[in-house]
Formats: structure tokens, C-alpha cells, sequence
């Protein structure tokens, strides 16, 4: 059924030197990661909204971290899927590469992809209140909630963009530079609603980049797919991986 967009994604891709996989939710979906719109939006009866936000974590720190820990929880137990598979082994195909992901769980990473631009941060990083020092934790469970800063004693808060913070200047002009000079653009499982996602892809089609689109429904940003690869990414990426090695 989707043997003539696979054939048509490889064939963009088998000639390009240059290449951005750009994810979201979706693309974790299949390691059973939930997606963010269809999450249902509360805990312990509190939107999700309000404690992923510099408001909520002043306001009750301690419920933001036990937040965070059943989050850290459920994904410490999490495998990357095909799809994070074939994102990763890309890095050894194009001369040029980046993943830019709007995710925090560190699937790409897991699935060995080097340099991972994480747009929204990550749930295995924390950042100290007091001196700013960011540092890796995995430590699951934490052994105390909110946990110290080791260097200085202050309070850290888990190192993801919240609510109303602004997205990291040096990972986002990284993201701005690969999508702007990108040939190919493969936007994985991301619905396109928020800011910059929408941008990126309208940035990189604008520059000349052809788009394929790899999710089971169509984004906002759909109209600008060259190809659009509807279905699991899990299941689809294979594919057309296995399509490039055909000459
Ligand atoms: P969304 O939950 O908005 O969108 C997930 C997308 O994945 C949807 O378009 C689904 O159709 C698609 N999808 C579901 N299963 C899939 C599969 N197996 N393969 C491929 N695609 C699949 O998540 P994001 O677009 O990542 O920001 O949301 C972007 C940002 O909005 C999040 O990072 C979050 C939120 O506000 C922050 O937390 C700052």
C-alpha cells in the first residue's frame, strides 16, 4: 500500500548529501511512549500545562519533581524503536546529518545518534538554581525529591524547557542552521503545532529542501510534504531504509 511513497522517499534521500530528521512524540509512540495531545493533559488533577512551567515548579517544587519522577520512571524502562534505529544509522549514510527532536526522553541517544539537538531539553538532565551548572541524572528513583545540587547545595530542576521559557539559543540556531541548508527534511511523528516545528518546515521548503513526512495522520504542516509516508513510523522508516540499499 505505501510501496510507491517508500520507493519515492528513497529515491529523494539516495542522492542527498544533506539530511535533517526532525521528531516529535510520535516517533517514540511505538516504544510505548504516550504523544503529547493525546495524553489527556492532567495529574493529580492538575493540568499539565500549569506544573511543566516556571509558575508550577515555584508554587510546589516538590509536586513538579513528583511529576518528573513518575515521568523518569516510566521511561527509564523504555527501548528506543526501529524508528529511533534507522534515525540513528542515517548519521553513517549522509556526509551531513542532524536529528533535531522536540523530545526529552533521549530515545535517539539510546539508539546510539551522536549529537541529538534537543529542542525541548531532556528528562535525564538537570540544571542547579543556585550556580546554573547542568548535570546528567539517572538516578532512578531519586534518593531525595527535590534533589541538591552537589556543587553548591541549591535546588536543581529537571533540565526540559517548561511552559512560557524560551528554547535554547545555541541548540536552536544549531537546529535553524542544518534545517536552512538541509536538501532533505523527514519531520517524524510530530503534529507541527507549536512553535518552531511549524517554522522549520516551512523554512527548509522555502530554502528548496523536499519533505517527507512520516506520521499515521496528516500535520498542519502536511501541505508541504513531497512524499507523506502515512503510517507508524516504527514500521515505515525500516522500509525505506531498506529501500536505499536498492540501487
Ligand atoms: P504531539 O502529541 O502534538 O504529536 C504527535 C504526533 O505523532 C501526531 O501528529 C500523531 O499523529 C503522530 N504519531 C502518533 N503515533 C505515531 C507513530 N507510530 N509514528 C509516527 N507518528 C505518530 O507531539 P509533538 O508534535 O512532539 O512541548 O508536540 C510538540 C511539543 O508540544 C512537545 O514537545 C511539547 C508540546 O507542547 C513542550 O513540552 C515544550
Amino acid at each position: 500500500m505505501h510501496e510507491q511513497e517508500v520507493a519515492r522517499a528513497a529515491e529523494l534521500l539516495r542522492s542527498a548529501e544533506r539530511v535533517v530528521a526532525f521528531t516529535g512524540a510520535g516517533v517514540s509512540a511505538e516504544s510505548g511512549v504516550p504523544t503529547f495531545r493525546g495524553a489527556g493533559g492532567l495529574w493529580e488533577g492538575q493540568a499539565v500545562e500549569e506544573l511543566a512551567s516556571p509558575r508550577g515548579f515555584y508554587a510546589d517544587p516538590v509536586k513538579v519533581w513528583r511529576f518528573y519522577e513518575e515521568r523518569r520512571r516510566n521511561l527509564a524502562g523504555v527501548r528506543p524503536n526501529p524508528a529511533h534505529h534507522v534515525l540513528a544509522g542515517w548519521q553513517e549514510r549522509f556526509p551531513q546529518y542532524a536529528v533535531v527532536t522536540q523530545n526529552v526522553d533521549g530515545l535517539h541517544q539510546a539508539a546510539g545518534a551522536r549529537g541529538v539537538l534537543e529542542l525541548h531539553g531532556s528528562i535525564w538532565r538537570v540544571r542547579c538554581l543556585g550556580c546554573g551548572r547542568e548535570r546528567e541524572e539517572r538516578t532512578v528513583p531519586l534518593s531525595q525529591v527535590p534533589p541538591l545540587c552537589p556543587e553548591c547545595g541549591a535546588m536543581v530542576r529537571p533540565a526540559v524547557v517548561w511552559f512560557g521559557e524560551f528554547l535554547p539559543e545555541t541548540v536552536m540556531a544549531a537546529a535553524f542552521a542544518a534545517i536552512e541548508r538541509c536538501q532533505v527534511l523527514v519531520v517524524v511523528g510530530t503534529s507541527a503545532v507549536v512553535y518552531p516545528a511549524a517554522g522549520f518546515v516551512e523554512i527548509a521548503a522555502a530554502a528548496g529542501a523536499k519533505v517527507i513526512e512520516v506520521n499515521p495522520e496528516a500535520s498542519s504542516m502536511a501541505h508541504f510534504a513531497d512524499v507523506a509516508l502515512r503510517g507508524p513510523a516504527g514500521q515505515l522508516l525500516p522500509l525505506v531504509d531498506a529501500r536505499l540499499e536498492v540501487a
